[in-house]
């Protein structure tokens, strides 16, 4: 299948919803049962869970440094609860049932309320039995504009997911299964990316959102079509844009990339089987008044500068297939524990800088993602690297990270393959 054939048949179709809202308005997000083609047109649809009608659901657009409020009314037969992943917000509304909040329960609402102080690309998703709920299709996107927004023709989001679904159409509903918990978790045996706009013009410069809101699966992604840099990783701006090459993005990793079109730009995985075609932005005609100008970093974050460690832990990823013995009570463990225990992990000031070393004794990689915070991953020369809210650890190696703990509350640390956190890989840490 060539290019535009691809787009003609699949691109249509996975156009991302976009929520339109006035400034101040108090912003709805029904969670409710959902009948998507996701599948290509004439197969089956699926039967989901996703908000206001659709998965993904709407994207939502914040302005920084003003007061959001989301009303979530759960439409569900269950109950749920939404996290608004990498915003570093107040502790009462991260949307963790037991540690930050009772569940929403069936038929009941709740209202979250935050100011988002980072501008940049986030996203939202269920945080109750998320293994589940956000496998069923429980996950949209969260951006929060720029105060001044970079010089692009368009600013487009794609986010990426997967889902194991049988001929039928239905979800495969296993997803618990021992097997996929102990290995790399569930995982699609067919994968999309939804673009927020599907077509553009040669020689467009377009800002690009990359969300991975898949449950399990790493997405190494080859971009074709534009060229540019990278500007972001998981909303936070890079202090120099890096040249775009292919970027891996593990469960809940977020790109943002500033890049001139060449041609249809095309999102592939890269597999052993070759290039996966997810997603394409179709260009048709030609913007002739853009000059080529250097691309140049985004606003920079305003997060506390890390002093010197005053603690440095460390947190041992076990378990799982091919994995060592290990003390916890469930597949998974951190430093022999599994789940939730009553004692965090780690108990900080407010404003205290630590290093926590992450080591991954397993035989799978770990995205692991702390709430509330971004952190410093620290470069094998010591350097401080980039900050992140989600670092992927391959088997059997470590990464430092650099963490100023100044949003105080109880925060989850947990495996963001959301099999590896239901298998155990969950653990917390408070902020005083
Ligand atoms: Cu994306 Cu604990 O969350
Ligand atoms: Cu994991």
């Amino acid at each position: 299948m060539n290019r535009r054939d691809f787009l003609a048949s699949t691109c249509a179709l996975a156009l991302l919803p976009r929520s339109g809202f006035a400034a101040g308005d108090m912003l709805h997000l029904r969670a409710e049962t959902v009948v998507e083609q996701v599948l290509p047109d004439g197969a089956s649809t699926t039967a989901m869970l996703g908000f206001n009608g659709s998965v993904p659901g709407p994207e939502l657009r914040v302005r920084r440094a003003e007061r959001v409020a989301v009303e979530v009314d759960n439409g569900l037969q269950e109950g749920t609860a939404v996290h608004w992943h990498g915003i570093r917000l107040e502790n009462m509304m991260d949307g963790v049932p037991m540690l930050t909040q009772e569940l929403i329960q069936p038929g009941a609402r709740m209202t979250y309320s935050f100011v988002p102080p980072d501008a940049g690309t986030y996203w939202y998703h269920s945080h109750y039995i998320s293994h589940e709920q956000v496998a069923r299709g429980m996950m949209g996107a969260l951006i929060v504009e720029d105060d001044v927004p970079p010089d692009v023709d368009h600013d487009i989001t794609v986010l990426f997911a997967d889902w194991r679904i049988q001929d039928d159409g239905s979800l495969v509903d296993e997803f618990a299964d021992m097997h996929s918990v102990a290995h790399d978790g569930y995982m699609g045996n067919f994968a999309r990316g939804f673009v927020s706009k599907s077509q553009v013009r040669v020689g467009d410069r377009v800002r690009l959102r990359l969300i991975n809101a898949a449950t399990n699966r790493i997405f190494p992604l080859q971009i074709s079509g534009a060229s540019g840099s990278i500007v972001a990783f998981d909303g936070m701006a890079l202090p120099v844009p890096r040249a775009l090459s292919d970027i891996t993005l593990a469960p809940a990793q977020r790109a943002d990339l500033i890049v001139d079109v060449q041609d249809v730009v095309v999102f592939d995985m890269i597999t052993r089987d070759g290039l996966y075609r997810l997603a394409g932005v179709a260009a048709e005609g030609v913007n002739t008044d853009r000059q080529p100008t250097p691309i140049v970093a985004l606003a920079a974050p305003d997060l506390p500068k890390p002093d010197m460690p005053t603690q440095h832990l460390t947190l041992t990823m076990m378990g799982g297939a091919m994995g060592g013995r290990h003390g916890g009570d469930n597949i998974w463990a951190f430093n022999n524990l599994s789940d939730l225990q009553p004692e965090p992990f780690g108990t900080f000031q407010r404003g205290e800088t630590a290093r926590v070393t992450l080591v991954n004794d397993t035989s799978f990689p770990h995205g692991i993602h702390l709430h509330g915070h971004h952190f410093y991953e620290v470069g094998a020369d010591g350097a401080l690297g980039d900050l992140r809210d989600t670092t992927l650890v391959e088997p059997r190696t470590s990464r430092d990270i650099i963490c100023v703990f100044d949003n105080p509350g109880k925060w989850l640390l947990h495996c963001h393959m959301l099999s590896h956190a239901t298998g155990g890989m969950r653990t917390w840490v408070s902020v005083t």
